[in-house]
């Protein structure tokens, strides 16, 4: 890796000692220096200003250092940064809780806080086992789990990912071995799922699913058809049903949560990313009071051993918490209907260019779906060029921006990508 010219002295010194993300370091080009963030624009030190299309790993659905936000944190330092959640408990936390479960799906009435979407998934496949184990049905271990799928980075929800087709196929020797079959996209596409849960319902503990969207995976879409369907057979063959909302949660399908597209009430959902308006790391597990009764005891080995040092830290919540306020001050169902809109007229022009293979749109995400083979990776400095931010990855370019981005900064990203695809031909 070898730095840009002209950087700051911070970035020379700092850049021979960071291990950087999803990166091969031996080629990959150097990350850009920034300075600043303001609404949908991310400023690198050379006084370029991007438009972010990607919203920081979907997060960021107010835009970046939206004052209320910030305001909120800022009070929330001067008082109390952090302090442990273990026998201690403190406002912003219980205001989250009470808040988060009366707007989830109903029956979610426990909140469970992490650092983290990949340990709200972790802390939801823990919760799916000890359900079991507590009433005493052993031999529930395994879960059921889609193609394309993708939970997170840490060793249980790599274990629930797509084990072949994922970025983590190298540990797929190394990770427990779960059941793995492709979303239904039709009624007799059923039939592999009824399979599986016919032979083997009495060893699943649960099925988790990306509803509406399967977001890292290659950012595939199914039918809230597909989703119920899903849902029944979970409810008719007696597993829990995991809705790993991470990406999906906050309105960025055009629902609160997609899962309310299909009716399902989850035994167990998990959030993260947009929770905290993208300002801090967070993520929470919800669970059915069924769920939470299960392990009420005199034993203490039923109890729930989980609990990071950073869990339901107050100022991640007071960020929340604002993030809650700006979404009921200021409702996103309109602004995802104009989004999408705007997306689909802005891409659908992609679908004539050669190597594009499909074009779609749900709520605020547009995809542009590549030919195999391609090497989606040259792409990126050609966006930066064109003054946006956008992150091609396996065979797609798409587009997850700031629910707040204005008409006029969606047609700079979208024609971007037209461009660039054109040019790429
Ligand atoms: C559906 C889903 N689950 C879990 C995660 C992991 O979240 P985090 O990166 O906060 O650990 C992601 C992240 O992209 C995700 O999209």
């Amino acid at each position: 890796m070898t730095e840009p010219s002209d950087t700051p002295t911070w970035y020379g010194r700092g850049l021979p000692h960071v291990w950087l993300p999803y990166c091969q370091m031996k080629v990959a080009p150097p990350p850009l220096p920034v300075v600043r963030t303001h609404g949908c624009r991310i400023v690198l030190a050379d006084g370029r200003e991007l438009i972010d299309g990607i919203a920081s790993w979907w997060s960021v659905c107010h835009g970046y250092n939206h004052p209320y936000i910030r305001e909120a944190v800022e009070r929330q330092l001067a008082t109390m940064p952090h302090v442990m959640f273990g026998g201690l408990a403190h406002e912003p936390a219980l205001t989250l809780a009470s808040r988060l479960s009366a707007m989830a799906p109903p029956g979610l009435s426990r909140v469970f806080f992490t650092d983290s979407g990949s340990i709200a998934v972790e802390v939801a496949l823990k919760m799916t086992l000890q359900y079991w184990l507590n009433k005493g049905r052993t031999r529930k271990t395994r879960f059921l789990c889609f193609s394309d799928g993708y939970h997170g980075d840490t060793l249980g929800a790599m274990a629930v990912s797509d084990p072949a087709r994922s970025m983590h196929k190298a540990f797929r020797e190394v990770v427990p071995r779960h059941f793995v079959v492709d979303v239904p996209s039709g009624a007799a596409s059923f039939a592999d799922v009824d399979r599986i849960l016919d032979e083997h319902a009495h060893e699943i503990a649960a099925m988790i699913v990306e509803p509406l969207v399967q977001g890292a995976g290659g950012m595939r879409f199914h039918s809230p058809e597909a989703l119920s369907g899903l849902h029944r057979l979970a409810k008719d063959h007696d597993l829990l049903f995991i809705a790993d909302e991470i990406a999906t949660g906050f309105w960025r399908t055009g629902y609160r949560f997609a899962c309310e597209s299909a009716g399902a009430r989850p035994d167990i959902l998990c959030v993260g990313k947009a929770l905290t308006g993208g300002t801090l790391t967070m993520g929470a597990t919800l669970a059915a009071e069924h769920v939470f009764e299960a392990f009420l005891s005199d034993d203490w080995d039923a109890a729930l051993m989980h609990g990071p040092t950073f869990m339901a830290n107050p100022l991640a919540c007071a960020a929340a918490n604002a993030s809650l306020d700006l979404f009921e001050r200021e409702p996103k169902e309109g602004r995802v209907r104009r989004i999408e809109a705007r997306l689909r007229e802005g891409l659908e022009p992609c679908r004539r260019l050669p190597g594009v293979v499909d074009v779609r749109v749900r709520g605020a995400i547009g995809v542009v779906q590549l030919a195999e083979g391609g090497d989606v990776y040259a792409l990126r400095p050609r966006f930066v060029e064109q003054g946006v931010w956008i992150r091609p990855f396996k065979d797609v370019v798409y587009l997850m921006p700031p629910l707040v981005i204005d008409d006029a900064e969606l047609e700079i990203l979208t024609g971007a990508i037209r461009r660039v695809l054109e040019e790429a031909r």
